[in-house]
C-alpha cells in the first residue's frame, strides 16, 4: 500500500486532496518550488514526498502561521511534545481549555498553541476579528487529532522539508518577485468573493486587479506557475473569470462531492479550476528549450467590471 502523505496542520480549504490531480503538470525539472499563500502547505508537502524537487520556499501573510511551520519543520520532537500535553490537559474540560488557549495564544501568539486551535477549531478554519484576535469557536464534538497521530505527521513532514525549506511571512509579491526561471510557483490566493464580502475567512484578501498585474509580471519574466483559482459546484460558481491575454490554460478537475452537499443531501460535485502559465506550458511541450520572455499583453481590468 502506498505511504500516506502527512499533513500534521488541519486547514480549511487545503489542497491535500487535489495535490495528485496538480502534481502531473509539474515541468522534469523544477530548482525550488514556491508556495507564496501555503496555509498547510499541502502542495509542497505533497511534492516532497514524490521527490519532485530538493528545494522548497513556504511563505504565509499569517506570521504565527508560518512559526508554527517553522516549529514542525525545525524542532518536531519539541512540538509534538507540547500538543500532546495540551492535548491531554484538555480532557474532562475542553471547552473551557480551548477558550484559555484560545486567550492564552491571543496574548503571546505562541505557535505551539495555533497547532491545537486549528486541531479542535469549528472546520480547522482560522478567523480573526478586527482586532486581529483569533476568534473561531471550538467544534465541541471532536478532541482534535490524536497525538500519537500528529506525532507521526509532524515527525515525517519534518523529515521531508528539513534543510530544504525556506520560511517566510511575507506578503505574496514580495515572494514573487525572487522567483527564477527554474522554478515553479503554486499560487492557491484566497478566494475572491469571500474576502471581498467582508466574511474573514482568511487571514487577509488580495487586491484583484493588483493580483492579475503580478501574473503578467510573471509572464514577462518567463517564470512558470500553476494558479488554483476558481471553481463550480453544482450550479453555483465561484471565482471571477480570469483574461485569457494571460495566455493560461484552465483545467478543471474533479475534487468530489463537497461535504456541505453531502449534508444536505444533495448529489453537487465539485469541479476546481488550475491554470498553468505559458511558460509552463512551454517547459511541457519542449523541456529542452529555456522559456521566452512575452511582451505585455494584458490590460488591468476596470473594477466596474468586476
Ligand atoms: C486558500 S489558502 C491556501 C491553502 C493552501 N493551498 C493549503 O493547501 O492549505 C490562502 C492562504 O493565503 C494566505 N494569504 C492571504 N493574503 C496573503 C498575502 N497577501 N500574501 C501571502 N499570503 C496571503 C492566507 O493566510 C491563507 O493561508
Amino acid at each position: 500500500m502506498p505511504m500516506k502523505i502527512p499533513h500534521p496542520i488541519p486547514y480549511q480549504g487545503s489542497k491535500r486532496n487535489l495535490a495528485k490531480h496538480i502534481l502531473p503538470h509539474f515541468p522534469k525539472i523544477i530548482d525550488t518550488l514556491i508556495e507564496p499563500f501555503a496555509g498547510s502547505s499541502a502542495i509542497s508537502i505533497a511534492s516532497a514526498h514524490k521527490a519532485k524537487t530538493g528545494k522548497y520556499c513556504i511563505n504565509d501573510i499569517n506570521k504565527a502561521l508560518m512559526s508554527l511551520w517553522t516549529r514542525i519543520i525545525n524542532t518536531p520532537y519539541e512540538i509534538a511534545s507540547i500538543y500532546e500535553k495540551l492535548w491531554h490537559e484538555q480532557l474532562g474540560n475542553r471547552r473551557e481549555y480551548y477558550d484559555f488557549i484560545r486567550d492564552e495564544f491571543n496574548k503571546t501568539h505562541n505557535p505551539d498553541y495555533l497547532l491545537y486551535l486549528l486541531a479542535r477549531c469549528v472546520k480547522a478554519s482560522v478567523r480573526y476579528n478586527a482586532q486581529g484576535e483569533f476568534n473561531q469557536s471550538p467544534d465541541n464534538r471532536r478532541k482534535g487529532k490524536h497525538p500519537r497521530t500528529m506525532r507521526k505527521d509532524i515527525l515525517a513532514v519534518s523529515a521531508l522539508l528539513w534543510g530544504k525549506t525556506q520560511i517566510h511571512n511575507l506578503d505574496y509579491k514580495e515572494i514573487l518577485s525572487m522567483a527564477k526561471r527554474d522554478d515553479l510557483i503554486y499560487m492557491d490566493p484566497p478566494y475572491q468573493g469571500v474576502c471581498a464580502t467582508g466574511e474573514p475567512r482568511y487571514y487577509s484578501g488580495i487586491d484583484f486587479n493588483e493580483f492579475l498585474e503580478e501574473l503578467e509580471k510573471l509572464n514577462l519574466r518567463g517564470i512558470s506557475f500553476i494558479l488554483s483559482y476558481d471553481g463550480k459546484s453544482g450550479k453555483k460558481t465561484y471565482g471571477v473569470e480570469l483574461p485569457k491575454e494571460l495566455g493560461m490554460k484552465k483545467m478543471e478537475i474533479n475534487a468530489g462531492r463537497s461535504s456541505q452537499a453531502t449534508l444536505l443531501g444533495r448529489d453537487d460535485v465539485t469541479f476546481e479550476s488550475i491554470y498553468l502559465s505559458r511558460s509552463l506550458l512551454q517547459k511541457l511541450e519542449n523541456p529542452s528549450i529555456a522559456p521566452q520572455v512575452y511582451v505585455r499583453s494584458y490590460q488591468p481590468v476596470q473594477p466596474s467590471l468586476l
